[in-house]
């Protein structure tokens, strides 16, 4: 029997009242796995979080995580979780925060102490242990957070929008944090509307829209359908013999699905024995890619 996902979600639509925020989704992530969850704002992502992590229930679908039904026991005592919007217990310092979710994760005595330090260090906080979370800028609480939710060394890491109130440093630090836990073999869950964040460090992502999956794969998948610029010699537009060829500043754009189009395309030319100068890529990042989806709906 193959190893159960860490995370498997088939046909869940919620409804909130007339709001349909996420409609008939179906998703796996498996073990191991840094996965990036991208849309705009609204389009659904925080609550499958909030399913997955049994927060709110699905009206209809099935979710499981780590091979258990949502929000058992056994499935959160292994999964760590910065939620999006948080409000900590902040007359505590940071230390002793970090020490009550030790505590709250089970985390046994004799190792408190050492994971409480080692990890405040690792999110940057070193010099802020004994100062009080009132006292902590928005992006100091965001680093309280994420060290909060990997105290109890969770398999499962699920990020909400981990680095929306930090500086650029800050969100290196936490891509660098996350992808020394892909290293480890920790599976991470990471929900963004920063493509830039989810580019650097996910090995497959989805995107979703208006509560549906638009287009999910493998990041190098993804991004290499696209256009290409061409440069060439007459008759190149009747050789490429596509629908949608355009012209820009004596250069030809054509979209293709896959690297392999594209060396079709220019044997094409070459067959008809057109003289080819330059073939390149253009819009080559994410971005591009979740524009193309968000505005027609395709990738
Ligand atoms: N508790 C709630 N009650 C009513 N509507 C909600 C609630 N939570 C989210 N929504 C709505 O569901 C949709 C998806 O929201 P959300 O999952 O927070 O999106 P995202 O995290 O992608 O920005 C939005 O239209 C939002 O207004
Ligand atoms: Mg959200």
């Amino acid at each position: 029997m193959s190893r159960p996902a860490a995370i498997s979600l088939s046909g869940v639509t919620k409804r909130y009242g007339d709001t349909l925020a996420v409609d008939d989704v179906s998703l796996s992530v498996a073990h191991g796995e840094v996965f990036g969850f991208l849309g705009p704002n609204g389009a659904g992502k925080s609550t499958i979080v909030k399913m997955v992590l049994g927060l709110t229930y699905p009206t209809a679908g099935e979710i499981e995580v780590l091979g258990q039904p949502v929000g058992s026991l056994a499935a959160r005592a292994e999964v760590g979780y910065l939620p999006e919007t948080f409000r900590f217990h902040d007359w505590l310092t940071a230390s002793e925060l970090l020490h009550f979710h030790a505590r709250l994760a089970r985390v046994s005595a004799d190792v408190r102490s050492q994971r409480v330090r080692e990890l405040l260090e690792l999110v940057g906080l070193k010099d802020r242990v004994n100062d009080r979370i009132s006292t902590f800028s928005k992006g100091m609480m965001q680093r309280v957070g994420l060290a909060q939710a990997l105290v109890g060394e969770p398999r499962l890491v699920i990020l909400d929008e981990p680095t929306s109130a930090l500086d650029p440093i800050g969100r290196r630090d936490v891509r660098d944090r996350i992808r020394e836990l892909g290293e480890r073999g920790v599976t991470v869950f990471l929900n963004s509307h920063l493509l830039s964040e989810v580019e650097q460090v996910c090995d497959r992502v989805a995107i979703i829209d208006h509560g549906s999956i638009v287009a999910e794969g493998n990041l190098d998948e993804l991004l290499s359908a696209q256009e290409i610029e061409i440069r060439a010699g007459d008759g190149a537009e009747a050789a490429l013999d596509q629908a949608e060829v355009r012209r820009i500043n004596g250069r030809l754009r054509v979209r293709v699905a896959n690297d392999a189009e594209t060396a079709h395309l220019v044997s094409r030319m070459v067959d008809a024995g057109v003289p080819v100068y330059d073939v390149r890529q253009v819009g080559d990042s994410l971005e591009d890619l979740f524009v193309r989806v968000a505005e027609r709906g395709d990738v």
